[in-house]
């Protein structure tokens, strides 16, 4: 019969052996497994009487725990030295230099974008998003557009084919109907600005198909010119990052606003290079106005209780314009070298505290 403590002796030094866990293992198939050494002394107790069993049962049953028991302390203890190896190993020299990368940036446009929203963010304003591909109500009829006006076909607007009801979905012209949508999902007091994309047929040095403009709504009891003309030169003043501008208020036509003007900044022409804030000369930034009774009926809004004032403004512009970029398709051309030299830092977001640019 074999001798159980010699049995013992030898898997346990066997174990303590083991260098490695593959080795460890192998001890642990040759004892333990289907035909291991411990295995096959349960198989003789088969043969053996009800109290030789018992008695050998048992000593075998200790001998595999004490084994199985070996076996694990061993395991965990190669498991830390091999863990130890690796992070002895796996050493980073952090004197060394940084392997060079070539870093992504922040489009002019979206940087523009982003100081704009800041601003008007610390004004109070939330931000509202509507869709790209808008319908006919919300681009131009709820914007009081008459049906059929010359207005529609000045936004050169892109249609989609029409659909079997005869509707013609298109790519929004501008960001105003953003403004619907606000006025018919939301109640006064509102004050939002709606950045986002917009696309006119049209290319140029000034024009692009695709843009982007910031579109401004209050809608409140009691709102007048003053309110506007304070949030726009405040804004101005802010965005170019001067003290003051000077600007001029001419009155214009839109739809959508009763009565409407486009803004003008003073600013200086002389030296090749536009100068705001100083010089003799005006630069147009954007379009404003009253909202138009028709639009606040044609949302839910009664034009008796509340009034309310709109602006919108071309981002890539007001961008082009702070930034010194003289061609407007440039923004939208792809070019790394171009995207390298007016890029800004991912790490450098615009916000109140640390300034815009
Ligand atoms: N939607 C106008 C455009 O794209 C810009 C504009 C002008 C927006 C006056 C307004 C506004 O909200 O009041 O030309």
């Amino acid at each position: 019969m074999t001798d159980l403590t010699t049995l013992e002796a030898d898997v346990l030094a066997q174990v303590a052996a083991a260098g490695d866990l593959a080795a460890l293992d192998a001890v642990r198939v040759s004892a333990l497994g289907k035909t291991g050494s411990i295995s096959g002394l349960l198989k003789t107790l088969g043969a053996m009487s009800p109290d030789e069993r018992k008695e050998r049962g048992a000593a075998i049953n200790v001998l595999r725990d004490r084994v199985q028991s070996a076996l694990n302390d061993k395991k965990a203890a190669l498991e830390a030295a091999a863990l130890d190896a690796r992070l002895a190993s796996e050493t980073l020299d952090l004197t060394l230099p940084a392997p060079h990368r070539r870093r992504g940036s922040v489009h002019p446009t979206m940087q523009t974008m982003d100081e704009m929203i800041a601003i008007f963010a610390e004004m109070g304003f939330a931000v509202a998003e509507g869709p790209d591909i808008e319908d006919d109500f919300h681009n131009f009829t709820a914007l009081n557009f008459p049906e059929k006006h010359p207005a529609r076909e000045m936004h050169d607007t892109f249609f989609f084919n029409p659909k079997e009801s005869g509707e013609r979905m298109l790519l929004r012209t501008h960001t105003s109907p953003v403004q619907v949508r606000t006025m018919v999902s939301q109640k006064p007091p509102i004050r939002i600005i709606a950045p986002g994309r917009t696309y006119r047929c049209d290319s140029d040095a000034t024009h692009t198909p695709m843009f982007h403009q910031v579109e401004g709504l209050v809608i409140d009891k009691g709102i007048h010119m003053g309110h506007l003309k304070w949030t726009l030169e405040t804004f101005i003043a802010r965005f170019f990052e001067t003290d003051a501008v000077t600007t001029q208020f001419r009155p214009h036509h839109f739809p959508f606003t009763e009565p409407s003007a486009e803004m003008d900044v003073q600013c200086d022409r002389s030296g090749g290079e536009i100068k705001i804030g100083q010089g003799t000369s005006w630069l147009e930034i954007l379009g404003c106005g009253m909202v138009h009774p028709n639009v606040l009926r044609a949302c839910g809004i009664d034009p008796d209780e509340y009034q309310g004032f709109a602006f919108g403004m071309g981002v890539d512009r007001l961008g082009m314009l702070k930034y010194g970029m003289p061609d407007l398709r440039d923004m939208f051309s792809s070019d790394g070298r171009w995207l390298d030299h007016y890029g800004f830092s991912a790490f450098a977001a615009p916000n109140a505290a640390s300034g815009l640019s």
